[in-house]
């Protein structure tokens, strides 16, 4: 593991249990729905003067077993958002506000819940819920796997630290079960990283993330850098996976029809804040935000029928120069006067469980809601339907 993700040779071992301490961020609580609670969260770059706010005031709840996406441009703050989450972020990255809560079964009794503010965790607490309940896969393998080390010895070394009470045999076992899970061959244990392609370094990323069983993984662009067949494939072994291992998902891209795939809920990003949030297949087949729509209209779907690829005209704004009114104002084809002055908050949409950051749906706007923004989504169909729709 290179020093910017998790530090797995530093983590200790964890069998110890997860008591309340005075002082601690972290109780034992009753079960909660929520595996994470994120609250009015705010991360900034730098200081003074140059600061530059990359998420502002994110509140996201995500269920247990559940798919979250996030969306958004290359810059908009996914992985800033995930980062800081996790409390993974580096200098010059600061948190500057906001709460973030994991909450988990206890291992040993899965009836005692413990809930941990992530924000104002010590590192030893951290440590405790690293890799065993929340695990976090990034988009190059390449770099986060070790190259001098086989692939058997990274596993090894996780479940060593991690599972103190296995056995050398036990903890080979459960490298070749977890690679069999992820569509690898044992035979690939014996390999150094720079030895296998792009998708089977991604593979086993991901089951080292599945290692211990987390309640939460984290997934930041993993399919980015690889082909598209090898991309789809990930992604239905992981809609496979997260239906029988019940782990819940939190999945970054940048490319919006991929993740309808595979979540159950999205939000879209830009710059720094969610600018729509939705059911993935109400937000696909009836996006409320201009830049939401912009987005389906830049990558192919994965199946279906065709759109015309659009795009997105001119480029993310620059956060140190953020417009007055709404952000994406200079580069929106329905933008209103009020647009260029007045900030649109996220709010809720009708009677349903959506919300939008877009005067276009502010219940005093007196303009008619363009067609592409007001349609009515098929109840019948969902992401789940549309993978088992494929050859
Ligand atoms: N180390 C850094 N210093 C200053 N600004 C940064 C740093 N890392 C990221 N940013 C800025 O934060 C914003 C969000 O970046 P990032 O979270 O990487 O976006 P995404 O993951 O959506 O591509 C970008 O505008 C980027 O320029
Ligand atoms: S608030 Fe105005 S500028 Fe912003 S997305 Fe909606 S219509 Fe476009
Ligand atoms: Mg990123």
């Amino acid at each position: 593991m290179s020093a910017d993700t998790f530090d797995i040779q530093a983590v200790s071992p964890l069998n110890e249990g997860l008591e309340e301490q005075e002082g601690s961020a972290m109780a034992n609580v009753e079960r909660s729905e929520f595996v994470l609670e994120v609250s009015n969260f705010s991360v900034d770059y730098g200081v003074d003067e140059n600061m530059v706010r990359a998420v502002n005031d994110v509140t996201l709840h995500l269920r247990r077993s559940k798919v979250l996406g996030i969306a958004g441009e290359s810059g908009s703050g996914k992985s800033t958002l995930v980062y800081a989450m996790t409390r993974l972020l580096r200098a010059p990255g600061v948190i500057s506000g906001g709460d973030v809560t994991l909450n988990f079964a206890n291992r040993g009794d899965e009836k005692v819940f413990t809930s941990l503010n992530l924000v104002t965790a010590s590192e030893k607490e951290l440590r405790k819920v690293r890799w065993s309940h929340v695990s976090i896969v990034l988009q190059s393998a390449l770099s986060a796997l070790n190259p001098v080390l086989r692939v058997g010895r990274e596993f090894d070394e996780v479940l060593k630290t991690h599972r103190p009470d296995m056995s050398k045999v036990q903890r080979r076992a459960r490298a070749v079960e977890l690679l069999t899970m992820v569509g690898l061959n044992e035979d690939r244990l014996a390999r150094f990283p720079h030895e296998l392609s792009g998708g089977q370094r991604q593979r086993i990323m991901i089951a080292l993330a599945l290692a211990l069983d987390p309640d939460l993984v984290i997934m930041d662009e993993p399919t980015t850098a690889l082909d598209v067949v090898t991309q789809r494939e990930i992604i239905s072994e992981l809609h496979d996976l997260r239906s029988r291992f019940g782990f819940a998902m939190i999945f970054i891209t940048h490319d919006l029809s991929l993740l309808v795939e595979l979540a159950d809920e999205i939000v879209v990003m830009y710059a720094g804040e969610i600018v729509e949030r939705a059911g993935a297949s109400e937000l696909y087949e009836a996006p409320r935000h201009p830049y939401t729509l912009g987005l389906l209209n830049s990558f192919p779907p994965l199946h279906g029928p065709r759109r015309e690829l659009t795009g997105i005209p001119g480029s993310p704004p620059d956060l140190s120069d953020l417009p007055a009114g709404c952000n994406f104002y200079p580069r929106c084809p329905f933008a209103m006067s009020r647009c260029e002055n007045e900030a649109p908050a996220l709010t809720a949409t009708g009677n349903s469980d959506r919300s939008v950051a877009c005067w276009l749906h502010s219940s005093d706007s007196s303009v008619p809601v363009p067609v592409e923004l007001s349609r009515t989504p098929n109840p019948a169909r969902n992401s789940v339907t549309s993978l088992k729709e494929r050859p």
